[in-house]
């Protein structure tokens, strides 16, 4: 086969690290891009620009020009602005009717909030002064830039060789619309309806596996799992018609931002070849929190949007027991649904001497649990990559995991006697072999101090770098050109 030497790449997210993030996929692209920029492609990334982007941006960006964006009746206003950063070109689509809200996601009209993005994303292009071979989108937010390059774009010229590769970080948000706003937002004719039709609504993420020339998702055990109806959130069938355009491509982390070397979070650095560093984070976490200062107690965290696809109903039905009977700490970091929030802090008050939650999304504090912790807890019930378990693993956090998704691909159950493995798993959706393997690594930590010490050297130095899987998305978009 043939590979480009270099590529002209543009990616369209609706949101992205360090301007503006809600999660996981805001790791993605704010680390993906550089990687493929670092080999030698010319990479673009197309963001809104939200007004909780913060000034110590807009100060870096300069303004290209204004153009206005057609979408059915509408003929909005279009500020487009550019910054760079790592060797990647930003271009902010400036629109404060649509992005000048207090959250990201959940307002009314989101729906043409990011049909207008996506118009824009295309619109943009002979303005900036770019024709790129390949548009690489993310989630329903973008899912309708490759339906209006199929459906609108393909008779110019300077759009008809672009290819275009769509990403579902998550098949649970599909972008689902009443069919009644097809035309009138959508800007979609009737003829065009059984592109974005599914179950009597509009599904943009339908629309986008339709249309897209590569469908991918971000492990290859999340893609086969995707093709069932346990985990495809209802797109099985559509998803089965189109398995020829699928594949899973494993996420990677930004190893210079997770670095306990070096990041700026840390009350100490530590490598794996010295963790003297580590057992410091761990004591300095202790203070913050108020937990007794015991370096030989284990620590568990968890870190995470506090809803229930992650496994927290596994957690709400052991966790009393589990803090009564052993000696242990156990921190929690994340927001979410109500009733999890108010069972932590049921329990932070039972065991006020074991367990601490803190009801936020705190980046800085995140680094500090992952670095003080000895074992990090990820028992989702589904988890399409999963980001966490590998900074864990950075920091030297040895990782308990549920196997589904990509936790399956990321984490090998460790195997006393061989020392195999990179963590700890567990594979039925089952409390109590979740917490089976919560003592089997507690019990690894208590009375084999040295095969614990080894392991988490081991996890430090696994390699959740971009290179591997940054190659493998060059190789896919060479395979449609
Ligand atoms: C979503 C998924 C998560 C994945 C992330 C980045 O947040 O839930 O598993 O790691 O996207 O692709």
């Amino acid at each position: 086969m043939h590979i480009i030497n270099t590529m002209k790449i543009l990616f369209a997210a609706s949101e992205a690290l360090p301007f503006v993030s809600t999660g996981g996929l805001a790791d993605v692209i704010g680390s993906l891009p550089a990687a493929l920029a670092k080999d030698g492609h010319d990479v673009r990334v197309a963001l809104p620009l939200y007004s909780a982007i913060d000034d110590k941006y807009r100060r870096q960006m300069t303004f290209v020009c204004a153009i206005r964006v057609k979408l059915s009746w509408r003929n909005q206003y279009c500020g487009i602005f550019r910054l760079e950063q790592n060797g990647v070109t930003w271009y902010f689509i400036d629109n404060e009717y649509y992005f000048k809200r207090l959250s990201l996601y959940g307002n009314y009209d989101d729906g043409e909030r990011y049909a207008f993005f996506s118009k824009a994303v295309l619109d943009i292009l002979p303005y900036v002064d770019f024709r790129p071979d390949i548009i690489h989108t993310n989630d329903w937010q973008t899912a309708l830039v490759p339906v209006y390059l199929k459906q609108m774009y393909a008779n110019i010229d300077s759009y008809r060789m672009i290819k275009s590769v769509h990403t579902i970080h998550n098949i649970e948000y599909q972008g689902i619309y009443d069919f009644g706003i097809l035309d009138d937002v959508f800007s979609l004719s009737p003829s065009q309806a059984p592109i974005v039709e599914y179950k009597g609504s509009v599904n943009l993420t339908k629309g986008a596996i339709v249309c897209c020339d590569r469908l991918t998702t971000v492990s290859p055990n999340y893609a086969k799992q995707i093709l069932t109806e346990e985990y495809s959130s209802g797109l099985h069938y559509i998803l089965a018609m189109y398995e020829y355009k699928l594949s899973g491509i494993l996420n990677g982390i930004d190893v210079g931002y997770y670095d306990p070397a070096s990041s700026p979070a840390l009350a100490a650095k530590y490598t794996a070849d010295d963790l003297s560093g580590k057992a410091e984070c761990k004591k300095m976490l202790q203070r913050e929190l108020s937990l007794p200062e015991s370096p030989d107690v284990p620590m568990f965290a968890m870190i995470s949007r506090l809803a229930s696809h992650k496994g927290f109903d596994l957690v709400t039905a052991i966790l009393e027991r589990f803090l009564a009977s052993d000696d242990v700490q156990f921190v929690v970091l994340g927001r979410g649904e109500i009733q999890y929030e108010r069972f932590f802090e049921r329990m932070a008050a039972q065991f006020p001497g074991k367990m601490r939650v803190i009801i936020d999304f705190n980046k800085d504090l995140a680094n500090r649990i992952y670095s003080a912790s000895d074992i990090f807890l990820m028992p989702s019930r589904s988890e399409p990559c999963g980001l966490s378990q590998m900074i864990a693993s950075r920091f030297g956090s040895v990782p308990i995991v549920r196997e589904t998704g990509g936790l399956y691909d990321s984490i090998k159950p460790y195997i006393a006697g061989t020392g195999e493995g990179n963590g700890f798993t567990f594979a039925a959706y089952n409390a109590d072999d979740m917490l089976y393997v919560m003592r089997q690594a507690e019990s690894l930590y208590r009375d084999e101090p040295e095969a614990f010490s080894a392991l988490v050297k081991k996890v430090m130095g696994v390699d959740f770098s971009w290179g591997a899987s940054a190659a493998k998305y060059i190789r896919l978009y060479s395979e449609t050109l």
